[in-house]
């Protein structure tokens, strides 16, 4: 991270201050430096054999359902075993120095809230969340359903329960979807912090903000699909861009307030 150039972190810092409403998108990139591999590096180890769409999807979850159980439990496992990481950590301080964030993420774990962030829109659900296939009633898990090596049956319908995330090939849930819609929208500044930008309907957002006269901010240690969108690209991990960023946000807003004072 030492490569961004001071004055670009101060460019960014900028735009972030002259906005009254910012969005920050985030992708399993946020979450990497807690020990949670990307999406696309989670095939690793014991699971390695398995592409993502035969664990992570309707036909999957008919054909294989304890396979797709235990996939689950193992991944929950880990996100409870995760610590917010500084990344996380600086957006909660952003959401106290804007004057409205609206923090969008497509990870499935719940680090953003244990970091403090408010109001978190979950556009892909989430992990510790469980209901049922059939009839959507919420199921609370039990101990002994980690060790089950098939899925618990509702205690309402008989059907199976599921892990209340987004599966490839069904459509987000409509609440979060509208709320991420109307607040970028809205928004002057918009953050794409570790996401690869391919999978839609999520990588429209940065688009839409940009569309509609919003600057957008990418926040990536690799190349991203949304970078031909991006009013500023700053290149590095989000445990050290987001704080260095944030803390320039920071150092502004007291200055000004300074000034104000005087
Ligand atoms: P991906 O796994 O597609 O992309 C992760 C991104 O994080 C890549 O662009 C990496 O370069 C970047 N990255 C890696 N380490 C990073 C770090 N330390 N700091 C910042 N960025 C880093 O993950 P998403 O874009 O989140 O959907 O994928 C979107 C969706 O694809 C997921 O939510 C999941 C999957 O299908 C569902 O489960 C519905």
């Amino acid at each position: 991270m030492g490569h961004i150039p001071s004055e670009v972190l101060e460019q960014a810092a900028a735009l972030v201050d002259q906005a009254d409403r910012v969005v920050c998108l985030t992708g399993a990139g946020v979450s990497a430096e807690s020990g949670i591999p990307t999406f696309r590096d989670a095939q690793r180890g014991l699971w390695s054999r398995y592409r993502p769409e035969e664990l992570a999807s309707p036909e999957a979850f008919d054909a294989h359902p304890g396979r797709v159980w235990r996939w689950y439990m193992w991944r929950l496992g880990l996100v409870e075993r995760a610590r917010p990481n500084p990344g996380h950590r600086a957006l909660a301080q952003l959401a106290r120095l804007v004057p409205h964030l609206t923090l969008i993420t497509q990870n499935v774990d719940s680090l953003h809230e244990a970091a403090g962030s408010p109001d978190v829109i979950h556009l892909h659900g989430r992990l510790d969340r469980f209901r049922c296939h059939d009839c959507e009633q919420p199921y609370a898990l039990r101990p002994q359903d980690r060790e089950a090596d098939r899925p618990p049956s509702c205690p309402r319908c008989g059907g199976r329960v599921r892990p209340d995330v987004v599966w490839f090939g069904e459509p987000l849930p409509p609440r979060p979807w509208q709320a991420a819609l109307a607040a970028v929208a809205a928004c002057d500044c918009m953050w794409a912090v570790g996401t690869s930008g391919v999978v839609y309907p999520a990588a429209q957002l940065p688009q839409m903000a940009r569309e509609r006269g919003a600057r957008l901010l990418v926040v990536n240690p690799e190349p991203t699909e949304l970078d031909p969108w991006a009013t500023i690209t700053l290149s590095g991990p989000s445990g050290a861009v987001l704080p260095a960023l944030v803390a320039r946000v920071a150092a502004r807003r007291s200055r000004a307030e300074s000034r104000g004072g005087a």
